[in-house]
């Protein structure tokens, strides 16, 4: 078997990219506030490091200092002058992707080039439903050109109500996007951004309403041989 077909054979979304530049590799998390993201980046972590992986959880917004500024505006201790209201959306959005090019240069990228499997709770799909749900996604798109294409995406589906249901649950304070006409807009933009970048990008929709270790189950099943592959096609340093 030529190496063409075997590549070909390879169901696609579990074939690692040849081309990644680092030993790493980079897992996001995406899914509604509630979804569970958080909740399976730290069981991922837990279960692959049991394994012998070595593994780097973060997040976007980051705590790097322009992430910093963008939690600041979501729970609206940072805004326009006078009570005017939250940071406008374009500046909201400009934020988010130069926290992401921070976040990388400063976290994730040194993460993948020391071999670690990058568990990062939200990225460039959250812009484009985010953001994109109040403006032109190409445009959202477009300011987030420079973000590394992550290897592996698991966006964590959910209603919108029981979403809603666990963020009452977990506690805290109502942050900007949570109310419920925002929430079924972003729904709606999560599922457009996931059609315009699939067939560049491996994202892999999962049923997040399972009970939390189902999921767990369900992504490592998928992540095991992801991260086989992977280490296979690594030239050791
Ligand atoms: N599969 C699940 N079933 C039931 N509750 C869950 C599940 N996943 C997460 N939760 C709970 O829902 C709340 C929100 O989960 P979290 O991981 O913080 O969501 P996200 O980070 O996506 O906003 C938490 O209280 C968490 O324990
Ligand atoms: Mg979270």
């Amino acid at each position: 078997m030529s190496a063409a077909s075997r590549r070909a054979a390879r169901p696609r979304r579990q074939a690692p990219d040849r081309r990644r530049g680092y030993p790493g590799v980079f897992v996001v998390l995406e899914g509604l506030d509630g979804a569970g993201t958080t909740t399976q980046a730290e069981r991922l972590s837990g279960a692959l490091r049991a394994e012998g992986y070595r593994t780097f959880v973060t997040r976007e917004p980051s705590d790097g200092p322009v992430g910093t500024l963008i939690r600041q505006a979501l729970t609206g201790r940072l805004g326009l002058p006078k009570t005017a209201g939250p940071l406008g959306p374009q500046t909201l959005a400009l934020l988010f992707a130069a926290d992401r090019t921070d976040h990388l240069e400063a976290q994730v990228i040194p993460a993948l080039n020391r071999g670690d499997v990058v568990l990062c709770d939200r990225y460039v799909l959250s812009s484009l439903a985010y953001q994109g749900s109040s403006l032109p996604m190409e445009w959202v798109e477009g300011i987030n050109g420079f973000a590394a294409r992550p290897d592996l995406t698991f966006f964590l589906e959910i209603d919108v109500d029981v979403a809603a249901q666990r963020r009452v649950r977990r506690g805290g304070d109502a942050e900007l996007y949570e109310d419920e006409l925002q929430q079924r807009r972003i729904a709606q933009q999560y599922l457009r951004a996931i059609e315009r970048r699939e067939r560049d990008e491996r994202i892999l929709r999962v049923d997040g309403a399972r009970p939390i270790s189902e999921v767990t189950d369900e992504l490592l099943r998928v992540l095991r041989p992801f991260l086989a592959a992977a280490a296979e096609q690594t030239p050791r340093a």
